[in-house]
């Protein structure tokens, strides 16, 4: 495990969750008193008579629309009797009456299970990535913290506020706090494998970020999984990216990521001048458009969060960085050094605007140890603006005290001016 990881539990954490749906039965007295047999197999009581809206939201679903409520409301895997008249004589339910409230990872944890679906068909519920493992998985999944703080809130049972946020429209408000800002000083000794060092280390006071994923509501009413947004939750984050500005140095005013970079001597041209497409925010059509992406571009802003960091294609005859050999489920906490910091990973990660396996560059096979050794003992977030202060600063790059302000801000001073 990464020994940056642990830290960042400090420095993020999910304040609140603010709104929440309301259930509808409104049409509750419409069947109060109607008496129904119940002797047949099965259940005859129609749960949507009085929960339509519930059957509705259920229809307006790309995923579980093939379901009953009985097969989610009734499932028998783990081991709750439920109250039954079939046949002659009657079950009393044990631990619930007529339904109980099933956690999601009831039916997706472990292996799955199999569920009977409307038309009578045995269907499987895939496990949830790295959820369904013992602890919920390792600490390089980026939402296991959210997971393991979901069994303490009150809204639902379990971790279901965590899957409710991501897979249904469920209307939800989170407040961020990391620091406001970070100071550190670089000294770098002479030339470009000299021996790099990180101080005077400090954090500014915490800053609160809220945002909210405010949607219909509908807890039932489950995404497609290519529907789930990293910028509903994360808004604040790709205010940071999304700077594709110049700032006077031949880089960007971006911050979080940074994929231009023009090292004194290489201009635009050669080197590391770069204007590289792998992180590169106008290679996102639904935001710029074909016309700035060299090649192909990244479809939408999550695709372009996925695939350009925090979920890459991996060329698997590569030498793969051990943090992609963990399950990780939707996305990967991670830092730049995780991939650039290693001459090995070498061809590893798939460009969509290139098309072809990429090679992370200034992997720094000496020069940089000193300081990617204090670095990487150092929160993700810092370690990340350590990379970035260096790119932005252009071809200063390197030596020199930063201030660099946290998401959604995208100041950065270097020796008190802004860069
Ligand atoms: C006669 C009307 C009626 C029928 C039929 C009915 N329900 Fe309910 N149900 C209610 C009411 C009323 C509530 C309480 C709502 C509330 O507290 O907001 C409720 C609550 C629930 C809850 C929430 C329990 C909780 O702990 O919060 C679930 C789950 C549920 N019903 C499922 C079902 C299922 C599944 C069926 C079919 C087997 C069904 N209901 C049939 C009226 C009904
Ligand atoms: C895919 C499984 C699934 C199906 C199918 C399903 N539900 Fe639910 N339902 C859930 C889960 C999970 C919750 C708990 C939500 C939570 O934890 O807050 C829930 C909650 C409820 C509640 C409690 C009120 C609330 O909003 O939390 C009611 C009432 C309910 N369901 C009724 C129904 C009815 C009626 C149907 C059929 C039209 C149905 N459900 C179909 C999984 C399902
Ligand atoms: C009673 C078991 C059951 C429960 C409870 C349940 N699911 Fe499912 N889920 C299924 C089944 C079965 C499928 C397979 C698709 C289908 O036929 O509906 C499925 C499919 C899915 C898929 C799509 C997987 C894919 O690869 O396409 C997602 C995502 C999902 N469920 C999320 C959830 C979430 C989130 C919850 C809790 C709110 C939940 N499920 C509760 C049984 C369940
Ligand atoms: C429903 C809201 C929601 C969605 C959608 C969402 N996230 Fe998150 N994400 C969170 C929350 C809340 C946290 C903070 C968890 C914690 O550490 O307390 C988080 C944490 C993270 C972290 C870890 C940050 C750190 O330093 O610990 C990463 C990385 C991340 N998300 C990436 C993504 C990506 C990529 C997507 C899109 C695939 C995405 N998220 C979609 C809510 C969301
Ligand atoms: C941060 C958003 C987020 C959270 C929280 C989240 N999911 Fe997902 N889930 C996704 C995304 C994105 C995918 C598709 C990519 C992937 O599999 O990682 C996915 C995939 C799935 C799948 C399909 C797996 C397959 O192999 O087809 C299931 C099932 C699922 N999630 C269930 C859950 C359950 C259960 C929870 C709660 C314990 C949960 N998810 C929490 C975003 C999320
Ligand atoms: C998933 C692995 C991965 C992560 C994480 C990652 N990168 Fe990259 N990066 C790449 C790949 C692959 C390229 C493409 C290099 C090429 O085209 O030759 C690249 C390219 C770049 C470039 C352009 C290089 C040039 O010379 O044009 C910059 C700058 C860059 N990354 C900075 C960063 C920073 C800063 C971070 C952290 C905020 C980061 N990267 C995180 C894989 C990664």
């Amino acid at each position: 495990m990464n020994r940056g990881i642990a830290f960042v539990f400090i420095f993020i954490a999910v304040a609140s969750i603010l709104m929440f749906t309301s259930t509808d039965v409104i049409t509750l007295f419409a069947n109060q008193h109607a008496f129904i047999s119940i002797s047949g197999t099965g259940n005859q009581i129609s749960c949507t008579g009085c929960h339509h809206h519930i059957a509705d939201e259920l229809n307006h679903s790309a995923i579980h629309d093939d379901l009953n409520c009985e097969a989610c409301h009734r499932f028998t895997g783990t081991g709750i009797t439920f109250a039954s008249g079939d046949g002659t004589g009657s079950t009393p339910g044990n631990e619930s009456h007529a339904a109980y409230t099933p956690r999601c990872l009831d039916c997706h944890g472990g292996r799955g299970v199999w569920v009977v679906n409307k038309t009578g068909s045995s269907v499987h519920a895939p496990p949830a990535p790295a959820f369904n493992e013992t602890g919920y998985g390792s600490n390089v999944s980026a939402h296991k913290p959210l997971v393991k703080q979901a069994l303490d809130y009150n809204l639902s049972v379990g971790e279901n506020e965590a899957c409710l946020a991501c897979h249904t429209n469920y209307s939800i408000k989170f407040g961020f706090r990391r620091p406001g800002y970070f100071n550190f000083t670089w000294n770098k000794g002479s030339g470009d494998s000299g021996s790099f060092t990180l101080s005077n280390i400090g954090y500014g006071p915490t800053n609160s970020t809220t945002v909210s994923k405010s949607e219909s509501g509908a807890k039932h009413e489950f995404k497609a999984i290519n529907q789930i947004k990293c910028e509903d939750c994360h808004s604040d984050i790709w205010h940071a990216a999304n700077h594709s500005e110049s700032n006077g140095h031949g880089s960007t005013r971006a911050s979080h990521v940074c994929w231009k970079w023009y090292k004194s001597g290489s201009g635009g041209g050669g080197g590391h001048g770069g204007d590289d497409p792998m992180h590169n925010v106008t290679c996102v059509y639904s935001e710029y458009g074909i016309s700035n992406c060299p090649n192909d571009c990244y479809d939408n802003i999550t695709e372009y969060c996925m695939l350009s960091c925090h979920k890459p294609r991996i060329n698997p005859s590569a030498t793969i960085p051990p943090v992609f050999l963990e399950t990780a489920h939707a996305a990967y906490r991670l830092s730049c050094y995780h991939c650039h910091n290693n001459t090995a990973y070498s061809n590893a990660f798939w460009s969509i605007p290139r098309g072809q396996y990429d090679t992370p560059e200034f992997e720094h096979s000496g020069g940089h140890d000193t300081i990617d050794d204090e670095a990487l003992s150092e929160p993700l977030f810092l370690q990340a603006e350590t990379c970035i202060s260096c790119k932005r600063s252009g071809d200063r790059w390197g030596d020199g005290t930063y201030k660099a302000y946290t998401e959604p801000n995208n100041t950065m001073l270097y020796e008190g001016s802004p860069i």
